[in-house]
């Protein structure tokens, strides 16, 4: 298949172009390369032996996706990664995160009903149901409502993508991500934070390279068994590899509904001290934190029902959390070295 992955340079669109081009798909990356790097391009080639074609330009500019769709009418299908998605920045600008993530979407699907592009992956996440009355969260799970504007483009989102396909006539599958961390076997592709790291997995990796001092562990005061907040944590790999199943999915006309969406988690729950003790175990590094208070908008605990992946879409996590906290290591080290 013919497959545009916009944000093909990130961190989990990277990872993804990888296992398409492993599985022989051809793929078309656009990208405008704001929170990535045009190199990745090259390390994918390493990788694979194979170079995607390579487009810099915004998604939220009209004029440039629809001359891009122009010249390639013959797509099969799109997995859609671009989007802004940290969450703090979100709450100080929210219009650069409802224009961004929004305008570009609806660029996207322009395209896709102006030539009938078959099938639309797009990127939502766990973010969708708030704090879950029920453990582990299932599809059916209500969507709450959002506690950023970050979160409130992806609920967005996936309403607007429901509309259109109600009334087009492509398929589209919402891939709602748990926690991705790790980084590709080789360490030649993963995450590349800018600046201090909001997120768990590389803030603890910089510590224990000695880039930061100290992690803070945000709040032990949850009602959790060790106090301290849990989530699911999936490796980027695994996690690449349900856009995959999903596009295949469609292409082999097997999708139930119009839209369906579908939890990519492992099933399992980790707090932040369990995490901590894995990644101490895993690597022999010890890890310098304290204990800080509760970090505002962050939900208790949530983990993922995966049997709808699992039956549906045929795809399973393999990873488990130690592999996860060695991959992110050997990336950390791979870094410093460059
Ligand atoms: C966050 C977003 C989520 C988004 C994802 C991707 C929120 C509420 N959720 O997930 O919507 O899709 O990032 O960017 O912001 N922690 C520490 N110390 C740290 C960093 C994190 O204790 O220095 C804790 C957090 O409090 C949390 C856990 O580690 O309990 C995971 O945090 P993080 O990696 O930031 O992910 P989420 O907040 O789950």
């Amino acid at each position: 298949m013919k497959i545009l992955v916009t944000g093909g340079t990130g961190y989990i669109g990277s990872h993804t172009v990888v296992e398409l081009q492993n599985r022989g798909h051809e793929v078309i990356i656009i990208d405008n390369l704001s929170n990535s790097y045009s190199t990745v391009v090259d390390q994918i080639e390493k990788i694979t032996g194979k170079r995607p074609v390579f487009e810099v330009f915004d998604l939220t500019d009209k004029a440039k996706t629809a001359a891009f769709f122009q010249q390639n009418s013959d797509l099969d299908g799109i997995i859609h990664f671009a989007a802004y998605k940290a969450v703090g920045e979100s709450v100080e600008k929210p219009l650069k995160y409802y224009r961004n993530n929004l305008e570009s979407l609806l660029n996207i699907l322009d395209g896709m009903q102006e030539y009938k592009i078959p099938s639309l992956v797009f990127s939502s996440s766990c973010t969708v149901y708030g704090e879950p009355d029920e453990l582990p969260v299932s599809e059916a799970a209500p969507i709450k409502p959002a506690t950023s504007p970050y979160g409130n483009t992806k609920q967005i989102s996936e309403e607007i993508i429901r509309d259109t396909a109600a009334n087009s006539s492509f398929n589209a599958i919402l891939l709602r991500y748990f926690n991705p961390i790790g980084a590709h076997e080789s360490a030649l592709i993963g995450e590349l934070p800018i600046g201090v790291p909001n997120n768990l997995i590389p803030y603890i990796t910089q510590t224990a390279a000695g880039i930061r001092e100290q992690l803070s562990v945000f709040g032990d005061d949850y009602d959790t068994p060790d106090g301290t907040a849990i989530r699911d944590y999936i490796h980027v790999t695994d996690l690449a590899k349900a856009h995959i199943a999903a596009l295949e999915r469609m292409a082999h006309k097997k999708s139930k509904e119009k839209v369906e969406a579908f939890n990519v988690g492992t099933g399992n729950g980790y707090s932040v001290l369990e995490v901590i003790r894995a990644f101490e175990k895993s690597t022999g590094e010890k890890l310098n934190y304290k204990i800080a208070p509760r970090r505002a908008g962050d939900v208790e605990k949530v983990w993922s029902e995966t049997t709808l992946a699992n039956n549906e879409l045929g795809w399973k996590a393999e990873k488990n959390i130690e592999e996860m906290m060695a991959s992110a290591w050997k990336w950390q080290l791979a870094l410093e070295k460059k």
